[in-house]
């Protein structure tokens, strides 16, 4: 069966790229990376790239007059790849309409918070913050607004007392290095429809139990 081809989008660390990477290593997993995009010339994720034999391509968004002229050359270059599915991952530039327009329902985003919680910068502080026993993170569909789009999968942890944000980033980053790959997996299965605002997975397993935290 073809592979789905994964253009994925980068501005930093790269470390969910690096679990993607690690998942289509195995030759039964239903995609594969066809493309490693960055707009910061030293994303150190392109190094992942590269030393997995990825192809790569620096597109530096302050080359570009305008944020319509940035994004045209994104999906000439995503284009260009044969992608069918363009994964955020930690890409730090906030899209435009018309580039949401034209990969609409083909564009998925990982966002460290659980969903339509926590939106924007510094979640696991205002997690803190709020005094909120849960925080996880959210693989999902992009939209024009922000974080914001049908929900493939979440995943919680719980938040302990002594958390600092720092700790809690860890717990959560783990967990996004398990629902990135996953929820691909469930895309390039062709599992996944859009019905509404809302992704509806066929044959989903949903976990058993609950989780309750301080523990009774
Ligand atoms: C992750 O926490 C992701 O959820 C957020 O940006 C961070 C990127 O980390 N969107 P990395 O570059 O994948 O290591």
């Amino acid at each position: 069966m073809a592979r789905l081809k994964l253009a994925v989008l980068i501005s930093g660390r790269g470390s969910n790229l690096q679990a993607l990477i690690d998942a289509c290593r195995d030759p039964a997993y239903p995609a594969e990376i066809v493309l490693t995009l960055a707009n910061e010339p030293d994303a150190l994720g392109l190094e992942r790239a590269k030393a997995a034999g990825v192809a790569t391509r620096v597109i530096d968004h302050r080359n570009f007059p305008d944020r319509a002229a940035f994004e045209n050359e994104l999906t000439r270059a995503i284009e260009a790849s044969g992608a069918g599915l363009v994964c955020l991952a930690g890409f730090m530039r906030l899209l435009g309409a018309g580039f949401v327009r034209r990969w609409r329902d083909r564009l998925i985003n990982i966002h460290p918070s659980l969903l339509p919680a926590f939106k924007g910068l510094h979640t696991h502080e205002r997690v803190i913050e709020a005094g909120a026993r849960f925080a996880g993170c959210t693989v999902h569909f992009v939209r024009e607004n922000m974080d914001e789009g049908p929900i493939i999968a979440q995943a919680a942890v719980p938040v302990r007392p002594e958390d600092t944000a720092e700790t809690l980033a860890a717990r959560v980053l783990a967990q996004e290095h398990v629902i990135y790959p996953h929820a691909v997996r469930l895309i390039a299965e062709g599992r996944v429809r859009i019905e509404g605002e809302r992704a509806v997975i066929e044959r989903a397993r949903t976990p058993t139990g609950a989780l309750v935290n301080p523990t009774p």
